[in-house]
């Protein structure tokens, strides 16, 4: 089958991967149909998430139709189709029974980390009673794939951590995928105000779209003075961060107000600072973690209902034999405005040349330069 392999900071490759077998009677063996990738690809790619190494077929997040399961799997049968969570858990370890399956021991967030991912035809899916969602008919497969991880972590990890409640100001900084994904969540809320801010236009205009009251370009390092002007020196109530960056994390301690909450979604290849100095006065609260996927049902009925549609989050859809034209166009988001790009993994064509790859690669690591 075809897939996409790490193979060290700057390389990618789409090779020819044997199929995956079922290895424990709890297994499924998921077609994939629907692929896409994520600010963490980016990261892995840069080198920047150790726990990746060389060979692994990356990707976790994605949709398709259940080819085979062990004996062990009980709600799940060849022909399903289903969302693949980008979190596996066993459901019965300590960490999954106090309800954080993020940190499952014989799970987590494994899917194109320490096992191979979901950006290939065919993925193998541990505990597939836990990370399997059915998709309901009446929901389109590349609206199920926002489910996959965008949406709930979106929700979980900057909303519901963020402690949002009706009438706030919030400020959500990085309006990628996950940014624009909180902001759809937030509005569950009914906050009274939501800045997005970003340094892409084409992404602040999405955002306006999508329902944020106030956006920022930061390209003129101005956003807190904004936000400070805009909440007359009071600060907001939640600020969430979607970006992973040392100067997105000094942002949203400089725009938190007294009593607010900052939810840390963005992933860190580095370390960052935080300044209790100017920050214990404020009776603040911080939160991070990676997303439980367990608010996925629950979407789904919100998507059912009518009131939420994260197809909207869609830019491009490109067949999975593009995925390296993929990579490329979502590193430089900006420039091709692209927000999230769905991969159809469907047609066999031949792999990209090895010229390709180098000259992606090496845009790549311009833009994020290294
Ligand atoms: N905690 C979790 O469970 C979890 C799950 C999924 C993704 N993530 C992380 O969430 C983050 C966002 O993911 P994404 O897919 O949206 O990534 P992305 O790279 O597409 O989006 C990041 C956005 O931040 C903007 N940005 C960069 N520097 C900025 C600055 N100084 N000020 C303002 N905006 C800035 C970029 O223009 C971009 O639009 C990543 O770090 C990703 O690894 C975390
Ligand atoms: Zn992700
Ligand atoms: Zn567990």
């Amino acid at each position: 089958m075809k897939a996409v392999v790490y193979e060290g900071p700057g390389k990618i490759f789409l090779a020819d991967r044997p199929l995956p077998s079922l290895l424990e009677a709890t297994d499924a063996v998921v077609r994939v149909t629907k692929t896409t990738l994520c600010g963490t690809d980016l990261a892995i790619l840069k080198g920047g998430v150790p726990s990746v190494t060389a060979g692994r077929i990356i990707g976790h997040e994605g949709v398709g139709v259940v080819e085979a399961v062990g004996k062990g799997v009980r709600y799940f049968k060849a022909g399903d189709r289903v969302i693949i969570s980008c979190i596996t858990s066993c459901g019965s370890c300590e960490n999954c029974r106090r309800s954080i399956p993020s940190n499952c021991v014989d799970g987590g967030w494994i899917l194109g980390n320490t096992i191979d991912g979901c950006q290939a035809e065919f993925v193998r899916v541990p505990f597939a009673d836990n990370g399997l969602y059915h998709i309901p008919e009446a929901i389109h497969e590349e609206v199920a794939l926002m489910l996959s991880d965008i949406v709930p972590t979106g929700l979980e990890v900057g909303v519901m951590a963020g402690d949002v409640q009706f009438g706030d100001v919030v400020a959500i900084v990085g309006a990628g995928p996950v940014g624009l994904a909180a902001l759809l969540a937030v509005q569950f809320f009914s906050p009274a105000a939501v800045i997005v801010v970003d340094l892409d236009d084409f992404r602040l205009a999405l955002a306006e779209k999508l329902g944020a009251t106030h956006t920022i370009n930061n390209a003129d390092g101005q956003a807190v003075a904004k936000i400070l002007e805009l909440t007359n020196g009071r600060g907001v109530d939640a600020a969430i961060e979607a970006v992973g960056h040392p100067l997105t994390c000094k942002l949203v301690q400089e725009i938190i107000g007294v009593g607010g909450t900052i939810a840390n979604i963005g992933v860190y290849s580095q370390s960052a600072e935080l300044h209790k100095q100017a920050l214990w006065t404020k009776n603040i609260t911080i939160r991070m973690g990676v997303v439980n996927t367990t608010t996925i049902p629950l979407l789904l009925k919100t998507i059912l209902g009518g009131k939420l549609d994260p197809g909207q989050l869609i830019t491009h859809r490109l067949p999975f034999t593009d995925v390296l034209h993929a990579y490329d166009l979502f590193a430089h988001a900006g420039q091709e405005r692209a927000v999230k790009i769905v991969l159809n993994v469907a047609a066999q064509e031949p792999a990209a040349e090895a010229d390709l790859v180098e000259l992606i690669v090496r845009r790549i690591m311009q833009a994020s330069g290294s």
